[in-house]
């Protein structure tokens, strides 16, 4: 081998065997969720394996293998045999209105590897992929991965950072929730905000079923859902529009704004939440850009790419450029008004 250098081969090589320890997690991570084993764990640790196995009604033999592969993953805390959760570790793994609470990403992570028939034969034509023919259940996942962000900030940070808003929901505002999906932000705001009234929209018909249910297990009467398209829903008159982590995968997102301009009324706010993202690839050369790059080649852009126009702005498309789409749709005002290691705010008026 010419000009290898022995060190930076080592490097890499360690660090690509890290990702692939983190890969192959994504199944015995998954598990772990669905089997309640996490969540046992932090409840009755420090125990042995058999004693998680017996408490959560699993085979001793897996639940040994589990274990071992957990705390050599660094998931969970293993000391003279016996497994618990460190504070952080729960944090992370069973507490599930954590603001870092992970699993959702694992459960995108498995979406992705289930999408990639249909994305590589994309990759040759350039066709999308429509948002209902992605895998089982991508909707689920990425309802989970964005919740603690939701959970944790909308209610408390990114609507009152907004100008005058909060004060327009206490007393009884309108507002649409669009590109919704399963309605998890509209509830949010539903159960913070009773005088006022939410519509979800969404294009999927599945998520708007869903979002619907949601609401009704809440007993909530403040907010419905509706199947609508971004670029030309029927509501009117709204006081305030919110779009979560979707703009970006939208077809035609300057019609969509275009459009929700005029179904503001003056004086009305639209609250754009996207992936957080810098202006250059250069600067999203971090953790979260490969994430956000990653699933945005993965479910984001064959979105965009199966509707209309199909501007495929990708999930990593910036402040600068986001700015020139809202103010494309007759926005004069833009700020970013809130940022977290996942997301940012953008105010438009
Ligand atoms: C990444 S998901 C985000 C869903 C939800 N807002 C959330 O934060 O969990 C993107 C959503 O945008 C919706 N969507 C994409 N293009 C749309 C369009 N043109 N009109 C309405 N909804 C659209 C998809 O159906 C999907 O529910």
């Amino acid at each position: 081998m010419t000009n290898v250098n022995e060190t930076r081969l080592n490097e890499l090589v360690g660090c690509v065997l890290g990702d692939i320890g983190g890969a192959v997690s994504v199944p015995l991570v998954r598990i772990g969720d669905a089997l309640g084993l996490y969540r046992k764990l932090k409840e009755i640790g420090p125990v042995k394996a058999d004693e998680l196995a017996d408490a959560s009604g699993c085979a001793p033999r897996y639940v040994r293998e589990w274990l071992a592969a957990q705390a050599a993953s660094g998931y969970v805390h293993h000391e003279q045999g016996l497994f618990s959760l460190t504070p952080e570790q729960a944090l992370v793994f069973a507490e599930p209105n954590s603001p870092v609470n992970l699993i959702g990403g694992f459960d995108t992570a498995a979406a992705m590897v289930e999408n990639q028939p249909k994305v590589q034969s994309a990759f040759k034509t350039g066709r999308g992929v429509a948002w209902g023919d992605q895998a089982g259940c991508m909707f689920c996942a990425v309802a989970r991965l964005f919740r603690p962000g939701y959970v944790n900030a909308l209610v408390q940070d990114w609507l009152p950072a907004l100008d005058g808003v909060v004060d327009k929901l206490k007393a009884g505002a309108t507002v649409a929730d669009v590109g919704c999906g399963h309605g998890l932000s509209t509830i949010l705001m539903a159960h913070a905000f009773p005088n006022s009234r939410f519509i979800g929209y969404d294009f999927d018909a599945d998520s708007i079923a869903a979002a619907t249910a949601h609401a009704r297990a809440d007993g909530l009467t403040n907010v419905c859902f509706e199947i609508g398209r971004a670029q030309d829903f029927d509501g009117r008159d709204f006081d305030l529009i919110t779009c979560f982590d979707c703009l970006h995968d939208m077809g035609d997102p300057k019609a969509a704004a275009a459009h929700i301009r005029k179904a503001l009324n003056e004086g009305g706010t639209w609250m754009v939440v996207e992936p957080m993202a810098a202006d250059t690839l250069e600067e999203n050369i971090n953790p979260v850009g490969r994430l956000y790059y990653s699933a945005s080649t993965m479910i984001c852009v064959p979105t965009s790419l199966a509707q209309e126009t199909g501007l495929a702005l990708g999930a990593q498309a910036g402040e600068k450029r986001l700015t020139e789409v809202i103010q494309s749709g007759g926005f004069k005002h833009v700020r970013l008004t809130a940022k977290t290691p996942l997301n940012m705010v953008l105010e438009a008026t």
